[in-house]
């Protein structure tokens, strides 16, 4: 039961409620009745897609090995996995420090490969830490989280010393989605005062440069770069979760989908799974076009995903640079929009910061430009128009009048 929920909201009948029942069309003769009640129409629809979701439900074998956010049964082994278990066996036999910067796009299975590597440490009674930046973007923060307090009201040194305490001896630290670090100061003081190894995931490659260079001196990282998967990779992946979660599949039409995604998509495994997902639910193992089209709709699912995390500020100011390129410029639309949904304005660097979040996120990159004498900033969207159009059309349908 548990499942088949869960399955629902894959599909989109609850993640995506507002969608679905969007492209449910009341035929003409349809009404509601005085009452407010929904006309026999409608439940017969709604017994009809229900009928139609089971029948797509009994094609899997197991509906959770498509969900992103969960750790599956097996992996993929990244031969990158190799150099991190060499320099992570020096580590546990000669007990320095070796600390680590993992570069990769989205997709390329960073967060998954280290997961799996930190339960392998596990069982050699390694001491470790997992923390993603995004949820914990500041030292402090994190610090909260190694140290198990909660509440704020310690002196931001005093609760140093107690996470220093924590992982004084021999320790593997994870901070996932590093991009979202505010500050670099628990890199600096756990490189200095600690035999903890540390090792941080990023998707910019520009993210090390950011750091000060007290800090990365001390830190002095080992740089691993995952690439964006191939085609034979996300073939072994997708053939994984074929034979673990679908009744039937189909080997070329795996190559396919791995093709794809891998050329035109770069070689995200998120698509592929999410792909595989619509093939497998609607059994078009065998229609070239309707394959296709399941990776354009996982991609677009991938993108409405993004965008739901994001909170009312953040969205709108997407959408506005996804209109206006030019960052000035579009900071001023930005506040005439604010002002229509009662928020109050933001300062200019609060813009900016959002601009650097939704470029962390993976959904822009700026590009600094020369005009004349001047230096401007333009916006490239990485994400569909129109998608980001929809998505602000259900949250705040004002704004598009
Ligand atoms: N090597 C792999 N083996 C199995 N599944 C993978 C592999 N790489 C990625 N995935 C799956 O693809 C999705 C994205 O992987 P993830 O590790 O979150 O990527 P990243 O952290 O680089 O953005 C996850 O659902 C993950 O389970
Ligand atoms: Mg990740």
């Amino acid at each position: 039961m548990v499942s088949s929920i869960r399955f629902l909201k894959e599909v989109g009948i609850i993640l995506y409620g507002g969608q679905f029942m969007s492209r449910v069309e009341l035929t003409s003769g349809s009404q509601l009745t005085s009452g407010g009640e929904l006309m026999v129409e409608t439940e017969e629809h709604f017994k009809m897609k229900i009928i139609s979701m089971q029948e797509a439900l009994a094609k899997l074998k197991d509906p959770s090995v498509f969900d992103l956010s969960t750790t599956p049964k097996r992996i993929y082994e990244r031969k990158e996995l190799q150099t991190i278990s060499d320099l992570m066996a020096k580590y546990n036999v000669f007990g320095i420090p070796n600390n680590i910067i993992i570069y990769g796009p989205r997709g390329s299975g960073k967060t998954i490969s280290i997961l799996f590597f930190l339960n392998i440490l596990k069982k050699y009674n390694i001491k470790t830490f997992y923390v993603k930046a995004r949820e914990c973007p500041s030292s402090y923060t994190i610090y909260q989280k190694m140290t198990n307090t909660q509440k704020f009201g310690y002196h931001p040194i005093e609760l140093r010393e107690r996470a220093l305490k924590e992982f004084k001896e021999k320790s593997v630290i994870v901070i996932d989605e590093a991009d979202f670090l505010e500050d670099f100061e628990i890199l600096y003081h756990f490189s200095r005062s600690t035999k903890a190894s540390i090792i941080l995931l990023a998707q910019n490659i520009q993210f090390g440069k950011r750091i000060d260079e007290a800090t990365y001196s001390s830190l002095l990282p080992s740089k691993i770069y995952f690439s964006e998967y191939d085609a034979e990779a996300l073939y072994q992946i997708l053939k994984m979760r074929a034979e673990d979660g679908s009744h039937t599949w189909d080997g070329t039409t795996l190559q396919l989908i791995a093709a794809i995604v891998s050329r035109d998509y770069h070689g995200d495994a998120r698509i592929a799974i999410r792909a595989l997902f619509n093939v497998a639910i609607t059994d078009a193992w065998h229609d070239e076009e309707k394959v296709k089209n399941a990776i354009i709709e996982a991609s677009r699912e991938i993108d409405i995903m993004s965008l739901k995390e994001l909170k009312e500020t953040d969205l709108i100011a997407l959408f506005v640079v996804s209109k206006i390129k030019e960052t000035n410029k579009a900071y001023e639309i930005f506040n005439n929009y604010m002002n229509k949904i009662h928020h109050r304005p933001l300062s200019k660097p609060a813009f900016f910061r959002i601009l650097n979040y939704l470029q962390n996120l993976g959904l822009i990159t700026q590009v600094r430009k020369k005009v004349g004498k001047y230096y401007t900033t333009e916006i490239d969207l990485l994400i569909d128009e129109k998608t980001i159009e929809e998505e602000v059309a259900t949250k705040f349908s004002e704004l598009l009048t």
